[in-house]
């Protein structure tokens, strides 16, 4: 089932000059698949996710989530869909310092107001699959970058979304924290089938998902399918961008 349809989308910013940052670009995601969405910088991979948390409207085009489009959606509306069917972590965690790790990821949940007991369970079964039940009662700057980020994924899917966005998760992390986050994010995938499309720069990161969508000038060039081996699709990612061109510094540093 198609979760999300993406069809002829397009965003022009207005200003002295019209800029058009996303060009009829259609596509298709499933239920549970994992999606990654590279390009250079300039490319329009954080304007099409704007576009899909409803953060921006587009100029034209739909976009589709479970038949529903947001976008017609009235303001009450629209922050209740958001609230159930999206999810969403960005690269600087935006977790509250003042907050433990568990109180910070139970937060969505206390404004459904959902009972203690399920928060509990809900907590405990997130955590262990993301590795960090020993440190729940910490702060966040208690732990290190990896295990922040891991926090800011199990509030992101603790409401169960239909859609987790992520924009550059990896972007702040050494390597070794890097891969524990997207080993975490491929296993919530693997589980329970989190229908996740992940904006990434870094090849390495983008090698974890099923496929990955190429944007070039706003436009959707080229899409490619991970077969058996992450580290054959790794390769064929770093090809294809090489491909795309952009300033080999806009390509963040190849992790191997
Ligand atoms: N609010 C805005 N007003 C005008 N132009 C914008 C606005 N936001 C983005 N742009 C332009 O639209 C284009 C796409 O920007 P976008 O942020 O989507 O790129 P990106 O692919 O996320 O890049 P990066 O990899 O650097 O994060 C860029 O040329 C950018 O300058
Ligand atoms: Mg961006």
């Amino acid at each position: 089932m198609d979760m999300l349809q993406v069809k002829h989308l397009t965003k022009i910013y207005d200003g002295k000059v019209a800029y058009r940052a996303l060009s009829d670009l259609t596509f298709t995601v499933q239920k549970g698949e994992f999606v990654g969405i590279m390009g250079p910088s300039g490319s329009g991979k954080t304007t099409l996710l704007n576009l899909l948390s409803t953060i921006d409207t587009p100029t034209s085009g739909e976009v589709l989530l479970n038949g529903q489009n947001p976008h017609t959606l009235r303001k009450n509306q629209l922050a209740v869909f958001r609230r159930r069917q999206l999810g969403f972590i960005f690269q600087d965690f935006n977790l509250l310092d003042t907050l433990t790790l568990a109180e910070n990821i139970v937060l969505p949940l206390t404004l459904d107001r959902k009972s203690l007991r399920e928060m509990e369970s809900r907590l405990n079964e997130i955590a262990a699959k993301l590795g960090i039940v020993d440190i729940l009662n910490k702060r966040t700057y208690e732990v290190s970058g990896g295990q922040r980020q891991r926090a800011a994924i199990a509030r992101a899917v603790i409401h169960e979304p239909s859609l987790l966005l992520a924009d550059e998760p990896t972007g702040a992390l050494d390597s070794k924290s890097s891969k524990s986050v997207m080993e975490a994010m491929e296993n919530l995938n693997q589980t329970i089938g989190t229908t996740t499309l992940l904006v990434t720069h870094d090849a390495q990161a983008a090698s974890y998902c099923h496929r990955v969508l190429f944007l070039k000038d706003g436009q959707l060039i080229n899409e490619i399918h991970r077969g058996a081996s992450r580290q054959t699709f790794f390769q064929e990612i770093l090809n294809m961008l090489s491909f795309l061109g952009g300033d080999a510094h806009e390509l963040s540093a190849v992790r191997l």
